[in-house]
């Protein structure tokens, strides 16, 4: 079955998630990995981030899109771009931590954003596990809130998957084909929105960018609050690292 858990809260144990937060954490975390990053740590708090602190970590996040104190950096795709050490430890307030919850639901957990759209289905579509599996396609959301650009995304996704498909994934293919462009999706966002008081509008167009990436940013593995993510492609999927993440 195709589903759509349309916020956070409605995530629940499925053979495969795939977890969406186009503005910005899933966005950011298949940019940094496109950026060279080899690993992206995503964890469910600020401070365990800190603890995380290391050398060769750039922690990044946010807290109402602003950058917290003592991180390198916020939570924009556009500043991953410039890999500045081997592993990225990602704190946000909504996607970090749907990150971290449906890797303790599902075996298999994909990350998935406008960037890398393509090659999130053609991964899908290649993977056997997925054939008639359980699938549920997760909206990170606002604060327990539906956002338009992840359903949005999420009805692009499954609308491109064979298989009998829920009503939540039919309402989010509906919404998916309301708008021409993907940046009228955006833009009509509350999220935007908020990027928009903090300054951060460039992001917006940045997000909307489909298929830019080949890249599909896979959990490996979780350990301690620490979801993490590593990059499969066109040539396959992602292999565990032998580094821990303390
Ligand atoms: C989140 O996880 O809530 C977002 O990615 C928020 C943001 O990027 O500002």
């Amino acid at each position: 079955m195709i589903d759509v858990a349309l916020t956070g809260d409605a995530l629940r144990t499925a053979d495969v998630a795939i977890v969406i937060d186009v503005l910005r954490a899933t966005s950011t975390a298949a940019q940094a990995l496109g950026a060279g990053y080899r690993r992206v740590l995503c964890v469910g708090s600020i401070e365990r981030a800190r603890e995380l602190r290391a050398d060769g970590r750039v922690l990044a996040g946010e807290r109402r899109c602003v950058m917290p104190a003592g991180f390198d950096q916020g939570n924009s795709p556009r500043e991953a771009l410039d890999r500045r050490g081997e592993e990225l430890v990602l704190a946000t307030t909504n996607g970090a931590p749907t990150i971290v919850a449906a890797a303790a639901r599902a075996p298999t957990v994909l990350l998935a954003c406008l960037l890398n759209l393509d090659a999130v289905v053609a991964d899908l579509l290649r993977r056997e596990e997925v054939h008639g599996a359980d699938l549920q396609v997760v909206c990170s959301g606002t604060d327990g809130a539906v956002a338009l650009e992840d359903v949005y995304l999420a009805g692009r996704l499954t609308a491109r998957l064979r298989g009998p498909r829920t009503d939540a994934a039919l309402v989010a293919e509906g919404v998916a084909r309301a708008f021409p462009t993907p940046l009228d999706a955006l833009a009509a966002s509350a999220d935007a929105g908020a990027l928009n008081t903090a300054g951060l509008t460039a992001d917006i167009a940045y997000c909307a960018r489909e298929s830019q990436l080949d890249v599909v940013p896979t959990v490996v593995s979780t350990s301690a609050g620490v979801a993490i993510v590593m990059r499969a492609d066109s040539r396959g999927h992602a292999r565990q690292s032998a580094r821990s993440s303390r």
